[in-house]
């Protein structure tokens, strides 16, 4: 078993520490963030994540986990370091390294010889090189020390399981013996383990994500086209799923991917062909029909409210970019409710569980306690994101206490029959 550092404690490094640990492994886990070192000291964890907090408790009662405030003093011990510190997106597209280099100059001082600095954190194509090249400059000793790339492919809400039960671990080193160190530690892990060289582990993360996000703006747009011609695309794409080239993942039409990677990763990779002089317009266009399905679904609920949705009551059930999540960033439904507000709609929202974080994030929001609470008075409502208990209401109650039953489900979650009987006007995407 080895000794092994995670810098940052936010979605990735918590859920890397804690599954590194709960594979046998000693870690210590560093955040500059001292609240949050303190109260995942007492095993708080501060994200909704399954089995995460379960993994927390065991790793500190194993002592197989510790959380401190300072990098420096994790990785001054250790055989491992990994990078797992925000990478987010600057303003003119590209990924911003700022913090990773930060970290890698306060550590480069303190690494042992033979210790591997391991980027985890989704980095552009050349962040291996850049790496080694600031820890050469911070004075590190560069020959002793090992650089590898080890993407990861963790979805919010089941990261865990991701990390543990992964459909393949990509380790990006020119140097044979770290690469195999590094896939050491995933010894207890039964998966595929790719080793390639640097660049190409971080294009497969990034070309991972782009495919994807290229998949659910497919199906939006096929979506969109199923109105124009009266076909429903939950059948079509269930037609196309079962050809297995093909597969019924990411078929789901909706308003648009969001969350911390696929709006980030897009605008990233698009960048980088920018950059190297590729004129990559299919992803361009996949990021141009992300940004307009957000506006189909505003469109949708000002049609239902009659036009215009100025001074109209809307309600909005789900906030968060997916369910199963309470994270909140670049959520398509905070997009779809800043447009409303901006079309002076007076929106009431419900989410599961971020009601209490979404004022924050979108401080003119009213944050209703339940979801029928949210569409009292209502004359529209927008059903935004996938929460399964969303689609077990009392739903003649819904429409009693509403203005008038008019509904937007922008996640085809309902059933637009049982909907329509019960005296709803009913419109999903794409059916
Ligand atoms: C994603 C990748 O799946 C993961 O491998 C990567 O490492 C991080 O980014 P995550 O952001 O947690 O994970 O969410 P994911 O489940 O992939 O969904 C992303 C977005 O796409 C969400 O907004 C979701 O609602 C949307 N989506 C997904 C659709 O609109 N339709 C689909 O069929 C699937």
């Amino acid at each position: 078993m080895s000794s092994v550092a995670v810098v940052g404690a936010g979605y990735v490094g918590l859920t890397t520490a804690a599954c590194l640990a709960h594979l046998g492994h000693d870690v210590v886990c560093a955040d500059v963030d001292a609240e949050k070192v303190r109260r995942l000291e007492k095993g708080e964890v501060p994200i909704l994540e399954e089995g995460l907090s379960a993994l927390v408790v065991e790793g500190l009662a194993a002592r197989r986990l510790t959380f401190v405030l300072d990098a420096a003093t994790a990785a001054a011990t250790t055989e491992f370091v990994f990078l797992c510190v925000p990478t987010p997106q600057g303003d003119d597209g590209a990924a911003d390294l700022s913090v990773v280099e930060d970290v890698v100059r306060e550590i480069a001082p303190v690494l042992e010889p033979g210790a591997v600095v391991v980027n985890k954190s989704t980095m552009p194509v050349g962040s291996t090189r850049l790496v080694e090249r600031i820890l050469g400059e911070a004075g590190a000793s560069v020959d002793a020390i090992g650089v590898a790339s080890n993407p990861e492919f963790l979805r919010e809400g089941t990261a865990v399981r991701d990390f543990l039960h992964p459909n393949r671990v990509v380790i990006g080193c020119e140097d044979a013996a770290v690469a195999v160190r590094v896939s050491d530690l995933y010894g207890e892990v039964h998966a595929p383990i790719l080793v390639t060289d640097p660049a190409s582990a971080e294009m497969i993360k990034y070309a991972s994500n782009a495919f994807l996000a290229t998949k659910i703006s497919f199906i939006n747009a096929v979506a969109n086209l199923c109105e124009a011609v009266n076909a429903d695309v939950r059948e079509v794409a269930l037609g196309m799923g079962y050809d297995a080239r093909i597969g019924f993942e990411f078929l789901h039409p909706g308003p648009g991917y969001g969350g911390s990677c696929f709006p980030k990763d897009t605008a990233a990779l698009l960048h980088t062909a920018d950059t190297a002089g590729y004129d990559f317009s299919l992803l361009r266009g996949v990021i141009e029909v992300n940004r307009r399905q957000h506006e189909r679904i505003v469109t949708k609920i000002r049609d239902a409210a009659g036009g215009s949705v100025n001074g109209v009551p809307v309600a909005l059930w789900g906030l968060t970019f997916k369910a199963n999540t309470d994270d909140l960033r670049d959520s398509p439904a905070l997009a779809v409710a800043a447009s409303l507000f901006e079309e002076g709609a007076r929106v009431r929202a419900y989410d599961p569980a971020a009601g209490e974080k979404a004022p924050a994030a979108l401080p003119a929001l009213d944050i209703a306690a339940d979801p029928y609470d949210a569409c009292a008075g209502a004359r529209v409502l927008g059903v935004l994101t996938e929460w399964d208990e969303l689609r077990w209401l009392d739903f003649d109650r819904v429409a009693q206490v509403m203005e008038r039953p008019a509904v937007v489900d922008a996640r085809n979650l309902l059933d637009p029959v049982a909907m329509r009987r019960r005296g709803f006007e009913y419109q999903g995407v794409g059916r």
